[in-house]
């Protein structure tokens, strides 16, 4: 089927400070929201003027329904630099350029009972979970989530995660909630208690985390598919800024796009 790509002009809806540095936005787009699947993202331009240049990838973290009816989606971003600095700062009624629904997200086609669903997401790598965990609930299934983040005032939408009848298996670094530790601690040691599970791996997170679920997953003989991230130019596939290195059955390897044939790769075909 052909993705549909929109490329829209839209007012900012509202915007909430979430975490010191956190942030949360919501946008209004029934074109956008009714066509995008979880794992997908949008390209947006933050500002009128040169500076910063490039539109920054964002993943739909959530959609804004009504009597059924999708309407929109919300971003949940971490202000790491001069771009998500000055997204910041954006207010209720300004509007923001916008590319999306970008990439190939989750697979979630093969998925039926008897089937464990298997969520990780390490730091803002939850932005996409959310969306996805949803998608999970309303296919009758009941994932068994794991969140891990550096304290508990970094380790967001867990009520939301709450709100779909889920109960996040928890780590932080320094032990404010949950588990001390990494969350790949916390998963390891239940796939260890539950041997023989059927299930799939979901995980979004930083790379070293992302290395560590696919090669949990190989231990114990379990699918997993993994959400990349790169810089991106153009996020459209045109300018091959964000290709990594993909296993492939005829001639070893080739280069693949995060932005189109990713963001969400088969860990086991990864090469780190
Ligand atoms: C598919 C995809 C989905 C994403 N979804 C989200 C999301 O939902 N929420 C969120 O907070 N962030 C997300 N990101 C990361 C986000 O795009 C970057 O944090 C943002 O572009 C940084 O812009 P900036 O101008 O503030 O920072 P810059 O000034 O450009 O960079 C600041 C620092 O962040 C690092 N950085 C910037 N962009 C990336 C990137 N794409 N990947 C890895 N490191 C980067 C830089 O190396 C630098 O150290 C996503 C990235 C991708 C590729
Ligand atoms: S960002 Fe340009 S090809 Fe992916």
């Amino acid at each position: 089927m052909e993705k549909r790509i929109y490329h829209l002009s839209l007012p900012l809806r509202k915007q909430n400070s979430i975490a010191p540095g956190y942030w949360l936005l919501s946008l209004k787009s029934a074109q956008i929201a009714s066509v995008a699947t979880p794992g997908q993202f949008v390209m947006l331009k933050i500002g009128k003027s040169f500076d910063p240049l490039l539109p920054r990838p964002m993943s739909i973290h959530s959609i804004i329904k009504e009597d059924n009816h999708r309407l929109g989606f919300t971003i949940l971003y971490k202000v790491v630099g001069k771009g998500t600095r000055l997204l910041a700062e954006k207010r209720s009624g300004e509007s923001l350029a916008i590319v999306g629904p970008l990439g190939t997200g989750f697979n979630l086609n093969h998925i039926a009972s008897g089937y464990e669903p298997i969520v990780v997401g390490g730091g803002i790598g939850i932005a996409p979970l959310l969306f996805l965990a949803h998608e999970l609930v309303e296919k009758g299934q009941t994932p068994t989530v794991f969140l891990g983040a550096n304290s508990q005032e970094e380790l967001l939408a867990l009520d939301e995660f709450e709100s779909l009848r889920l109960t996040p298996k928890v780590s932080t670094e320094d032990g404010s909630k949950g588990v001390k530790g990494m969350v790949t601690d916390l998963l390891a040691s239940y796939l260890d208690d539950s041997k023989g599970s059927q299930g799939e791996i979901f995980a979004c997170g930083p790379a070293p985390m992302l290395k560590k679920v696919a090669s949990l997953a190989k231990s114990y003989g379990l699918k997993s598919q993994l959400s990349l991230e790169q810089r991106m130019a153009c996020g459209l596939g045109a300018c091959l800024g964000c290709v990594v290195k993909i296993r492939n059955k005829n001639s070893g390897h080739s280069y693949q796009r995060v932005c189109t044939e990713g963001p969400v790769f088969n860990g086991e075909d990864i090469i780190w």
